[in-house]
């Protein structure tokens, strides 16, 4: 049964994955919850790994340089019912992982072949149950996940949700919702195997609801 899903010791993954602002994160962590699991959050890695970049005034686009760096220090991410919390070193970086700086920096970042491998190294090292929200977790990370979801929105209405978290224009926010998906593209493509869910006319409980039918569903159809 559904229930039993916080329970199992076996890994037992939720695939949540979209483009920037598309919902997945509150999404991901309302089902978490409904499930009794953590919820996951993969960006806050790359977060991190453009935070210590920019720190350290290393190049974001610079591969081995930067994975020289992250090698170097001891980057944790602990999934939290509250929000995950990314440590450095034992300090806790996470208030500082949603900047514009980082922002702009992430996808360069995220755009590396040996970063994404050295975030999905953390990323299969954790146990258990959990839901995960990220661009590639179904189609890359957790290829053998249950259930798998893809959640999508076009850029304005994307755009003004964003601009509704932070302080910001519209116009400029909806640009550069599209220079991301523009460079985020690889890596962010739905699994074969995954339910899309366009949310552009779905308020935020509507848009849980539905998804929450879908994860219920696959999750009864596996048990049955
Ligand atoms: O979901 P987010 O906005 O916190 O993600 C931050 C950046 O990391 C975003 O530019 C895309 C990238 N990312 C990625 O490439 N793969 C993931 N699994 C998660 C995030």
């Amino acid at each position: 049964m559904i229930a039993a899903v916080s329970e199992r010791t076996a890994r037992e993954v939720i695939t949540l994955d979209g483009p920037a602002a598309s919902g997945k994160s509150t999404v991901a962590r309302a089902l978490a919850e409904r499930l009794d699991v953590p919820f996951v959050s993969s960006g806050l890695l790359y977060r991190a790994a453009a935070y210590l970049a920019l720190a350290a005034g290393a190049d974001p686009s610079g591969d081995d340089a930067l994975v020289h760096l992250l090698e170097r220090r001891r980057v944790r991410l602990i999934p939290h019912r509250d929000g995950d919390r990314v440590t450095v070193d034992g300090e806790e970086v996470t208030e500082r992982l949603h900047t514009d700086a980082v922002d702009a920096a992430v996808s360069a970042v995220a755009a590396r072949p040996r970063v994404r491998a050295w975030v999905n190294e953390r990323l299969r090292e954790i146990d258990g149950a959990f839901v995960i929200d990220g661009r590639d977790m179904g189609r890359e990370v957790f290829p053998e996940a249950r259930c798998k979801l893809y959640l999508t929105a076009r850029p304005e209405v994307r755009a003004a949700r964003r601009v509704g978290e932070r302080d910001a224009d519209l116009t400029a926010v909806t640009d550069a919702i599209r220079r991301r998906d523009a460079a985020d593209a690889r890596q962010s493509r739905p699994a074969d195997d995954a339910v899309e869910l366009d949310t552009s006319d779905l308020d935020l409980d509507e848009t849980v609801e539905r998804a929450w039918r879908i994860v219920a569903g696959r999750l009864a159809a596996d048990d049955s």
